[in-house]
Parts: structure tokens; sequence; C-alpha cells
């Protein structure tokens, strides 16, 4: 796939100075943003994002034989290791090594790698399934083999929860690779069914704000909301939080374990209604879902930070603002904003003021706009 050019150029010319060869597979996979179903993908749920405008790109050869090596534009340092390793070394080149093992026999052994990238790494904007999608699409290429999309999200989220350790949900790979230009796909986590949504026209902006914070106990509190997801479906005897209803809800008599369950089934909810509202075409109905969304994950998910309220709570008081709330994962990362077109530049000058007055620096903005995915252009 393209992306425009210059990031493409970019890993290209890395590889080259690296390896001193051509690559045989230049691949690009998009992060995203997403809508609205925050906390819900892992719960057999709906969620609503989209593809953006910022990509990992790999270049990639595979090698006969000899050592693994890979080079980044993030980082100086050169990874290289004789074989595959089979665990985790707490680096970038494991989202690689991960989709390589994952692959087996359709995978590649030996290879040479260089990766790119115009998506922030560390602010909640899916970096890592970017570069896993590309890896994987790039390794499926050079061994000529096919396989269906949702193969290739479920392994990227496999590597995700058997090889990194984070027991993520499925709707980062997925929108990665399936993404429609100027739309959210409402994508039914259960059964992997996805809607084409059209997003507001160009007189409306999704801005995101990044706080720049990303609290220590994220990853670990992650996985715990996981858990305390499973607990909670156990003791109503249901599948998943997906099946669960109000009343279901209701009868849990652990108030934490309520707490979290209430937040996944109002969001499903609120999720398609969303869904709805944008294909409705008035994207004013959209704020108080977001609003309400970004409730429910500080109050019952428990999942915000002091800078993500605080940039909410300012962006709910500019002129021109339809909707906001925290996005992806929690303790830190981005907010995502729907804003007239014409209220950004204001937007921005406010909230890096008031944020900045605060917490000593202002957030980084991103305008970002929905596109195709990986796989949408590459097949
Ligand atoms: C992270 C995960 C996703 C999803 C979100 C929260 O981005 O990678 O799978 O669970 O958090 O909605």
């Amino acid at each position: 796939m393209t992306t425009g050019e210059p990031l493409s150029r970019r890993a290209e010319d890395l590889f080259r100075e690296a390896f001193h060869a051509d690559p045989t597979a230049v691949v690009s996979a998009p992060g995203r943003i997403n809508i609205i179903g925050e906390h819900t993908d892992y719960n057999d749920g709906f969620v609503l994002p989209a593809a953006i405008d910022r990509y990992v790109t790999v270049a990639f050869r595979p090698r006969p034989r000899g050592p693994v090596e890979m080079v980044s534009d993030q980082s100086q340092a050169r990874l290289q290791f004789d074989g595959l390793p089979p665990e985790r070394q707490g680096t970038w080149g494991d989202y690689v090594i991960g989709v390589a093992r994952a692959l087996g026999d359709q995978g590649v052994s030996s290879f040479e790698l260089a990766a790119a990238t115009t998506i922030p790494v560390g602010a909640g904007l899916s970096s890592s399934a970017a570069l896993e999608v590309a890896s994987a699409l790039a390794m499926l290429h050079s061994k000529a083999a096919g396989m269906p999309l949702a193969d290739v999200a479920r392994l990227c989220r496999g590597v995700e929860n058997d090889f990194i350790g984070a027991r993520t949900g499925i709707m980062d790979p997925f929108i990665s690779l399936a993404g429609r230009a100027g739309s959210a796909l409402l994508l039914d986590c259960r059964s992997l069914q996805a809607r084409v949504c059209p997003l507001p026209g160009d007189r409306w902006a999704w801005v995101l704000a990044d706080t720049r914070v990303k609290h220590q106990n994220a990853s670990s509190a992650y996985n715990e909301r996981r858990a305390e997801c499973e607990a909670a479906a156990k003791e109503m005897g249901v599948p998943s939080l997906r099946d669960a209803t109000e009343d279901d809800v209701n009868r849990l008599t652990d108030p934490v374990l309520r707490a979290r369950a209430r937040h996944v089934v109002a969001e499903n909810a609120r999720t398609r209604a969303a869904a709805t509202v944008l294909e409705s075409g008035d994207p004013q109905t959209l704020g108080p879902l977001l609003f309400a969304s970004h409730a429910s994950l500080k109050n019952d998910f428990e999942v915000s930070c002091e800078e993500l309220d605080a940039l909410v709570e300012l962006a709910a008081s500019a002129p021109g603002v339809i909707g906001a709330r925290m996005m992806g994962g929690g303790f830190g990362g981005c907010v995502l904003i729907l804003v007239a077109a014409e209220a950004v530049d204001p937007l921005q000058t406010r909230l890096g003021g008031a944020y900045a007055g605060r917490f000593g620096q202002p957030p980084t903005f991103y305008r970002v706009r929905a596109v195709d995915g990986a796989w949408a252009i590459d097949s």
C-alpha cells in the first residue's frame, strides 16, 4: 500500500543504508482512532474505530540463512539475533519476532527489516498493532502465502496476548487491516462482522490531544481490568459481558465488579447508538455519547487519569466542540475531540495554554483523517 510516498521512501532508504541491498517487500499499515467502544473488544462487544493517516512502514527481505537483523527510525540500536528468540526481549523488535514465530511455516526465520513510522509511539494510536500487521503482510508476501484478513488480525492479537503479555482485544489489528477511507467500522468483536459507518465530512475535524503521559501501572491495570470483566461474567453465568443485561449487572454483589460490568454493558449500547448516529449524518448527536463514554471510563471502569479528565473538561467548554473522551486503554495517551473545522485552531490555543498552566507542558495535537487499512489497498 502507498502512504504518501515519503514514509515508504524513508523505510527503503533506511533498509538500503543498513543492509546494502533492496527490500523485496515494502508494506505500510495505519494506526487508529476509536470513536467509541472502549474496553469492549475483549468482552466480545462492539467497537467503532477508524484507521488514520499515520503509518508504520516496513521494508523487508527474507534471508536464506544468517541472523535476524532489524533497524528503525525510532532508535539508534540495530537489533541482531541468531535465529528467532523464543521469548520477548523488551525491544520494539518483539512485535516482529512474535509475528514471525506465530506465522510458523508461513513465516520467515531469517530476515532483514527496516521500520519507519509517523505514528507517535506511546500515544495510544496503536503503533504496535500497525507494526505487527505490516510485518505479517510483508512475511506472507515473501512466501507468496495468502491468509484471510480475520486470521491475520487474530494472529496479531495472539502475538500481543501470548508473546508480549498484553491481553488486548482484536480492535487494533483488525482496523489497521480493514479500515475504510472517510469511515469508521462498527465491529462486532465476537462475529468479526463489520459495518462501514461514514464519518462526518470536512466541516468537522477529529483532533487528538496527547497528554504525553503514560502512568506506570497502565499495562498491569489493563490485564487486571480484563480479569475483573471475566470474573463478573463468570459470576453472572454468561459467556462474556457482551451477553449481560443491566438486570444481570445490578445483581452483582461486589461493587467493583458491578461497576466494571456496568461500563461494558452501557458502552456496548452507546457504541451501537453512535453507529446509528453516524449513519444518520448528524454528528451533533454524537456529543452526549462521547462525554458519557468518558464519564463511564472514569467513574466505573477507572482507567482515566487527571491529565485526561482535565483535557475532556477543557474541551467540553470550548466553542465548536461536539464531544470528547479519553481513547484507548487509558492511564494516559490521547483525548479524542470532535470539533467544527473552523474551531480547531482556537481550540488548540485554549487547551494548550490551560493544560500547560496546570501540567507544565502543552499536549501535542494531531488532526487525523480516516484512511483505508493495509488490506484494502494491498490485496
Ligand atoms: C488497547 C487495546 C485494545 C482495546 C483498547 C481499549 O488499545 O489494544 O484491544 O482493548 O485498549 O478499548
